[in-house]
């Protein structure tokens, strides 16, 4: 029973509470012309996906010749022995190339390599078709990019292109075709390890950056010699995965699935990407790569996908442990039912399709057709006029670690940090700090800068560390010394050997630098954690160093939003820099001495505790918000032992000058179903350094066919004010931008009353909402 008496309806909150009473009534009746409010999902015809009568004829006439093992091989992709991403190698690959059993290599580079491996091919094969080579390229190829996320953490979709066209050129010079990359699964929950690979929680933003990363990866023309195949992975919903645990099992609506999980993979679908992964997870009950729905009613039939499909490792197989399948026979011909054309290192097609065909369990068109994706692909590369244009020494030795990308890395590295506390303006370090004292265990550790999934990065002696990068730039006889003091191991917990040294070093210091935070491999794949706090006797050392009464910086290195609660009550700064990259140390240091003022702004809620989770920004109201109640009041929707809010909130970063928004002002009160409103507000840099602000539009649909989150992102505009200069932002939304699954799962807008934002993050509470109206 609702106890009415608990709620405080005073002022705004009871006037929000009267207004969604009365619309609610009206809400309950459908609206008058569902298709004058629908929004297709047209499908988008990509820029290579255009008729090629040459190339019609030259597959035609090769497909004629093929038998169906060498049709099954074109469908096969295996692991080199270089390395291992996955649980399982096979022996033997080599072999399997020569005998036409296999049509793409992943885990293999170099000009020379790839080029021996192909002459297997090529040389060895009746056909001569030439192989496929992939790689995870992620956030970039040797020279290292901050991880995906902190690339997001920028905002910046150019600097995030120029890090996938960077990538693309050096692992192009090295004989890759193909990138595993983006990874654009949405994640909510930070105990998920490869929250650290996605841009993070937001539909929108994650969207943008989808696209972003496709284009930069196989820019306008695929048969140009730098570009590579992208591949949006992991479909669908991978980041859904129950607790956090890594290939959980995922279990959720069908809603959630098209309005969270599926935007960013349209918009992969819509900027042309090549290639579609399938994840671990299932998917309502069926794993992602036996997955029918998703494979092939959504990607192609909604969405005219015409790449190929390549599932994830050996998903194949694991339907078989997923209680999917009763054996690989059977998860092979459920994988091709459904849609998978290629099968990733788990030999199932290989080694069971051809007996399929044989008993009649599995259609030839539906081979051939799988096989015509990925030869076409291969003809789209150029690879059958040369297959050796990618593994070219030469343009290898001229591209790798070319002082231009270097460059671009430690920009996209500064841009990507955000600076989420500077009390007192300890930041950035002024002339008075000669002596900086840097600790902890990721100060001085070139393995950790670089972070997982970091391709052929060198992990041993090019990454920059804080300590080399602060002593490049130290000057005017400042002095950077360094002590490790603690450990990020988890079973450093308790243990004090190295605080004494540690302390001895701050003491005698003017600023002590704590770098903390985790080692590279406690994120990415397999790699969840219960605890989001900093692990091992990090925290204790950060307590003692504290205690010193000397000004402390943390400069977290991590994957993933950690609890840093005490920290942010206690220390005079904090720095979230990710993992940086190759550049890293440098770019740490561009921040920290002012020769770059930070910009970056968070792509996920950090919570306050691991209790918290999942939590993000865009979540329901529930019907017993807390704001609806008397503060402590009981039967609202809250923690007895902690705020519901969280530590920092999406969307926000501090800058080392300061911002002021005006009002939001609109061009119309209401737009009707074919118009539009535009909406700005006049930003200003209201300190004395020139800086970034990323503004941001948030909208909120009041009430819908089906309730809808407190607040969306729409839109955002990165910009560049010198001190007292100022700029109106101003922002177009359409009805169509205001879609999403509605009651009778049509996808599109409903007439109504939203509010809208225009605000330096999701959490600025003072920006009072501007309201307008959709018509009917
Ligand atoms: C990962 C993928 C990756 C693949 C190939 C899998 O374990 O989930 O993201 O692309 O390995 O290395």
């Amino acid at each position: 029973m609702i106890k009415a008496t608990q709620f405080l309806l005073a002022g705004a909150a009871a006037m929000a509470l009267a207004a969604c009473a009365t619309t609610s009534e009206a809400a309950a009746t459908p609206p008058a012309s569902a298709s004058a409010t629908a929004v297709p999902i047209a499908p988008v015809e990509p820029e290579w996906a255009r008729p090629d009568p040459k190339m019609d004829a030259f597959l035609d006439e090769l497909m004629a010749k093929m038998t169906l093992q060498e049709k099954i091989g074109q469908l096969t992709l295996l692991t080199s022995d270089w390395e291992s991403t996955g649980p399982t190698m096979r022996e033997g690959y080599q072999q399997d190339i020569a005998a036409g059993r296999v049509g793409a290599i992943f885990n293999a580079y170099t000009a020379k390599y790839t080029r021996e491996l192909q002459q297997m091919a090529v040389e060895g094969t009746r056909l001569k078709i030439p192989l496929l080579f992939g790689y995870d390229v992620i956030h970039g190829h040797r020279t290292i990019f901050p991880i995906s996320l902190g690339e997001a953490a920028s905002w910046d979709m150019e600097a995030i292109e120029k890090s996938a066209r960077v990538s693309a050129a050096e692992a192009s010079a090295e004989g890759i075709h193909w990138t595993f990359s983006p990874m654009v699964d949405i994640a909510r929950d930070a105990r998920w390890g490869r929250i650290s690979e996605g841009a993070g929680e937001d539909v929108f933003l994650g969207s943008q950056i989808a696209k972003a990363r496709v284009h930069g990866y196989q820019g306008d023309d695929l048969d140009a010699v730098d570009t590579v195949l992208a591949t949006a992975k992991h479909f669908a919903a991978y980041g859904a995965a129950q607790a956090g645990r890594d290939y959980h099992t995922v279990d959720i609506s069908e809603r959630t699935l098209r309005d969270v999980y599926l935007p960013p993979f349209k918009a992969a679908a819509d900027a042309g990407v090549a290639t579609f992964m399938t994840s671990f997870n299932e998917y309502d009950g069926i794993p992602a790569s036996g997955n029918k729905f998703l494979l092939t009613d959504v990607l192609r039939g909604e969405w005219g996908f015409d790449g190929f499909v390549v599932t994830d490792y050996t998903s194949i197989n694991e339907m078989v442990p997923h209680g999917f399948s009763k054996d690989l026979a059977q998860a092979g011909e459920q994988a091709l039912g459904a849609g998978v054309d290629m099968d990733m290192q788990g030999a199932v097609y290989m080694e069971n399709l051809a007996k399929s065909v044989e008993e009649g369990r599995v259609d030839m068109a539906r081979i051939d057709e799988a096989v015509r994706r990925v030869l076409e692909m291969k003809y789209r590369l150029g690879l059958f006029e040369d297959p050796y244009r990618y593994s070219d020494q030469a343009r290898q030795e001229a591209t790798l670690y070319k002082p231009e990308f270097l460059e671009a890395a430690r920009d996209v590295a500064r841009k990507s940090m955000v600076l989420l506390k500077n009390e007192g303006d300890v930041l950035p370090l002024t002339v008075q700090a000669k002596s900086i004292a840097l600790i902890g265990p990721l100060g001085d550790s070139k393995t950790d800068m670089i972070g997982s999934w970091s391709a052929a990065g060198d992990r041993k002696t090019r990454p920059v560390t804080i300590l080399e990068g602060l002593q490049a730039r130290a000057r005017d006889g400042v002095t950077v010394e360094y002590a490790k003091g603690a450990s990020y191991d988890f079973d450093a917990e308790g243990k004090t050997d190295g605080f004494a040294e540690a302390l001895a070093l701050a003491e005698k210091s003017d600023v002590i630098i704590a770098a903390m935070g985790e080692r590279w491999d406690m994120t990415g794949e397999a790699a969840s954690r219960t605890s989001l706090d900093l692990p091992g006797n990090q925290t204790a050392l950060l307590e003692k160093l504290v205690a010193t009464g000397k000004p402390v910086v943390l400069v977290v290195l991590s994957g993933r939003p950690n609890t840093i609660a005490w920290a942010d009550e206690n220390v005079d700064a904090i720095l979230h820099a990710w993992y940086p990259g190759t550049q890293g140390g440098h770019a740490v240091a561009d921040v920290l001495f002012g020769d770059y003022n930070p910009s970056g702004k968070l792509p996920v809620t950090f919570p306050r505790t691991v209790g918290q989770v999942p939590i993000h920004y865009d979540m329901k109201n529930t019907g017993r918000p807390i704001e609806l109640g008397a503060p402590g009041a009981k039967y609202v929707s809250r923690y007895l032992n902690t705020p519901n809010d969280p530590l920092y909130r999406f969307g926000y970063g501090l800058s080392y000058t300061t911002f002021g928004y005006s009002p939001a002002t609109l061009s119309a009160a209401s737009m009707g179903p074919e118009g539009s409103i535009t909406a700005s507000a006049t930003v200003t840099n209201t300190g004395d350094r020139a800086g970034e602000e990323v503004v941001q539009l948030y909208v909120r649909d009041l009430v819908g066919s089906v309730t809808r989150p407190v607040q969306e992102l729409k839109g955002f505009e990165k910009i560049m004010l010198q001190p007292g200069e100022a700029r109106t932002v101003s922002f177009t939304l359409q009805p169509r931008d205001l879609a999403f699954t509605r009651a009778d799962m049509s996808h599109g807008w409903e007439p109504g009353e939203f509010q809208l934002w225009i605000a330096p993050s999701s959490g600025a509470k003072a920006s009072i909402p501007v309201t307008f109206t959709i018509t009917e």
